[in-house]
């Protein structure tokens, strides 16, 4: 009894001791240890690893630190060292050898210090590495066998540096890689096959560069592609199919480019594609065969263009659109009749502040379950008669800021589901041919929320809604 007592005192003992002793003994100054083994050591203090840290640390995180260099030995003695990150720094050396000690890491993280050149093959004794970020230094060059070696890397973030121009084999031999991170950086040339060896790439980020070209056969190699970034470059051509080996890519983005122009075809073969960006370009003209078949595109912005019209048959492969914003192209004139023919299933259809003049009839008879059409700032003098028959379901028009001088009382017939219409900013001509319309405003008052904007600009300055009323109380 008695030494059963004592040991189970024994047991509690330790169990009350043991995470007390790792907090409070084995925990080096600056940092803070779990009984897991993670350790974090914040502060300036920190000049170097700490030599006391707890025997079975796994993770060790450093931030804000004065540890400016890596040595040779910083690193050594902690074989169960798995995760490492060193981040706001000032971090501007590591020696050579500094990974030597510690070939067991399976991720490295130097974000967000001071390193301008690291030494070739410095990572190289890492062959378990999985995750290396030196995202937010100053590396304006990577030795050609700087990676050499990290057979297992998955994740490589070099964004936020000052490369320029990244030799064609600095990437060879990642063919784990499934996630390359080149963004926020002053590359202005890419050779050809600097991917191929990437087969395994999912995302490749190479936004907010200065490229001005993508040379043909780039991405060719990376066929299990599902994310390519490409927005905010100088990019003023495309080379024809480019993209055709993606076959798998959900995201596209070449927003804030500089293209004229695009290449027939450019988009085919992407049946997976979700999201494209080709906004902010100065697009001047489309081609007669651009979309490909891509069913799941839910999402199109083409905005800030300089596009006059587009091909009537632009959105005919987005069977899936469920928003189209295509507006502020500041030129757009012109929609072809046939534009919306084949998109079922669009809820939301901006036209805004574009410069339309004028409205094909039949343009909306097949948006069938529209319910946001906004066709505000534009240019419109006039509306055809029939123009919203088809949209039974639309709950919300927005014509404010056109120059419209008059629509027939017919105009909404159809929509009897119709919320919120706007109509104000546009002259209004009060004559005799606008009275069955402003019937239609009277009685439907609660529908058109700007109405006390909604101003006669001839024969005289008043409200439209009052028109007709007055001429019943002042008969002739
Ligand atoms: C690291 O330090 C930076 C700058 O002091 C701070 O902004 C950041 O939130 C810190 N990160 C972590 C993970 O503590
Ligand atoms: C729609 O996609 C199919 C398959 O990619 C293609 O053959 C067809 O030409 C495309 N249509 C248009 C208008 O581009
Ligand atoms: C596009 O339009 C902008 C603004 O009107 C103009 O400055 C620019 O020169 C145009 N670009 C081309 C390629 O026409």
């Amino acid at each position: 009894m008695d030494s059963l007592f004592r040991g189970t005192l024994w047991t509690i003992l330790i169990l009350f001791t043991l995470p007390h002793l790792t907090c409070n003994m084995l925990c080096p100054g600056s940092c803070l240890c779990n009984i897991m083994g993670a350790v974090k050591c914040v502060g300036d203090a920190i000049t170097d690893i700490p030599h006391n840290l707890p025997v079975y640390t796994y993770l060790l995180q450093l931030n804000g630190t004065q540890m400016n260099i890596i040595n040779e030995r910083s690193l050594a003695d902690q074989d169960l060292l798995l995760l490492f990150s060193l981040t706001y720094s000032h971090l501007h050396a590591i020696h050579p050898n500094a990974f030597h000690v510690a070939p067991q890491l399976k991720s490295v993280k130097l974000s967000s210090n001071d390193l301008s050149t690291i030494s070739a093959r410095v990572f190289s004794p890492l062959a378990t590495l999985e995750q290396l970020y030196l995202d937010g230094n100053q590396l304006e060059t990577i030795a050609p066998d700087m990676f050499e070696g990290l057979v297992s890397l998955l994740v490589l973030d070099l964004s936020r540096n000052k490369l320029t121009s990244p030799a064609s084999d600095v990437f060879d031999g990642l063919t784990k890689l499934t996630f390359l991170n080149l963004g926020r950086n002053s590359i202005n040339k890419l050779p050809p096959t600097i991917f191929h060896s990437l087969t395994n790439l999912l995302k490749l980020m190479i936004y907010n560069n200065d490229l001005e070209e993508l040379e043909a056969g780039i991405f060719d190699k990376l066929v299990n592609l599902v994310e390519l970034k490409i927005h905010q470059n100088q990019i003023t051509i495309l080379p024809p199919q480019v993209f055709w080996s993606l076959k798998n890519l959900k995201t596209l983005t070449l927003s804030s480019n500089r293209l004229q122009a695009i290449p027939e075809k450019t988009f085919y073969n992407m049946p997976k594609l979700t999201k494209l960006t080709i906004y902010n370009n100065p697009l001047l003209s489309l081609p007669d065969q651009l979309m490909g078949h891509m069913p799941d595109m839910t999402d199109l912005y083409l905005y800030a263009t300089n596009l006059t019209t587009v091909p009537g048959n632009v959105f005919a492969n987005m069977s899936g659109l469920l928003r189209l914003n295509f507006h502020l192209n500041d030129k757009l004139r012109e929609l072809p009749s046939d534009l919306f023919c084949c998109l079922p299933k669009l809820e939301k259809l901006s036209l805004k502040s574009n410069d339309l003049l004028y409205l094909h009839p039949q343009l909306f008879s097949g948006l069938t379950t529209l319910g946001i059409l906004l066709l505000n700032d534009n240019k419109l003098k006039s509306l055809p008669d029939n123009i919203f028959q088809g949209l039974g379901g639309v709950l919300t028009v927005d014509l404010k800021n056109n120059h419209l001088e008059t629509l027939s009382g017919d105009t909404f017939l159809s929509n009897s589901v119709l919320k919120a219409l706007h109509l104000g900013g546009n002259p209004w001509d009060c004559t005799c041919s606008i009275r069955g319309f402003a019937k239609w405003i009277r009685k439907h008052e609660h529908v058109v929320l700007d109405g006390q904007d909604v101003m006669c600009h001839s024969p005289v300055y008043q409200l439209l809604r009052t028109i007709g009323r007055q001429i019943r109380l002042k008969p002739v």
